[in-house]
């Protein structure tokens, strides 16, 4: 009993830590969050749904986060069709995937389970919210050499609550994020900005869930081009299972791949 107690109290002062250093920088790394069943549960539910994909690939829908975003995703059925259910989006380049999304939760398999777990649960309650909304799931690959940088925005420009930003992403590492292969990298305390961009969709009257277009509204403003503020980010190098919050007004980004070819 004594021990159980000990536990619950080392418990909260970690819990209390984790919110203090959300608050302050707009992100904070929680060590040791997913088991590693839970990761190589993901992985496995993953792999299985890739090969399926390949197998019987069709459409092929690119997913582009670059200048490039608003025409490619406009015209994507796919997109529109992923609030509820998986697809799958590729490089540019082709023959790998970017990502995968962007209803994982709703899956009855190892996604669902962990998106949906107590641990979750707790950990969002811990942050102050008392009725957390799982709108939004999706599967990052990054594979070595291909691909670019996601480039640096804001989470609330594309899940957006009113009259106050909610907005939280809740990432898991599946595998070892390094500087090396394409960890995260966010600003400090940045979530402190407004949120300067938002995505809005414009569905065209009478027409079904696959038809509209997206567009933004507002622009990131000119400092985050600057390198002297790139200089700012730090990058948050993760272990596999370590999660890391993100303030939806939190500026971040993900770093390209740069693996040297051999000479
Ligand atoms: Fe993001």
């Amino acid at each position: 009993m004594r021990a159980a107690l000990a536990l619950v109290l080392l418990w909260h002062a970690a819990a209390a830590t984790v919110v203090a250093d959300f608050r302050k920088n707009g992100f904070v790394i929680v060590h040791s969050f997913a088991t590693p069943e839970e990761v190589t549960a993901m992985k496995a539910a993953m792999k299985e749904k890739t090969d399926a994909y390949w197998a019987e690939r069709s459409d092929p829908t690119v997913f582009r986060t670059d200048a490039g975003q608003e025409a490619a995703q406009a015209r994507s059925r796919k997109f529109f069709e992923s609030a509820d259910r998986v697809e799958f989006f590729e490089e540019a380049e082709g023959a790998a995937l970017i990502k995968a999304g962007h209803a994982l939760h709703l899956g009855d398999d190892a996604f669902g389970r962990y998106a949906t777990s107590q641990k979750v649960r707790t950990l969002l309650r811990d942050l102050g919210y008392e009725r957390p909304v799982l709108p939004q799931s999706m599967y990052i690959f990054k594979q070595p050499s291909i691909g670019g940088e996601v480039s640096a925005h804001q989470d609330s420009t594309f899940l957006h609550t009113s009259p106050t930003p909610t907005c939280v992403g809740v990432w898991v590492a599946l595998e070892d994020c390094t500087t090396a292969n394409g960890c995260l990298w966010a600003l400090p305390g940045s979530h402190g900005e407004p949120v300067s961009m938002r995505m809005l969709v414009d569905r065209e009257e009478g027409g079904g869930p696959e038809t509209g277009s997206i567009r933004f509204e507002g622009e990131y403003p000119d400092w985050l081009g600057d390198l002297s503020t790139k200089e700012k980010f730090v990058p948050l190098e993760t272990k596999a299972g370590t999660a890391v919050l993100l303030h939806g007004e939190n500026v971040h980004y993900l770093s390209l791949i740069h693996i040297s070819e051999p000479t």
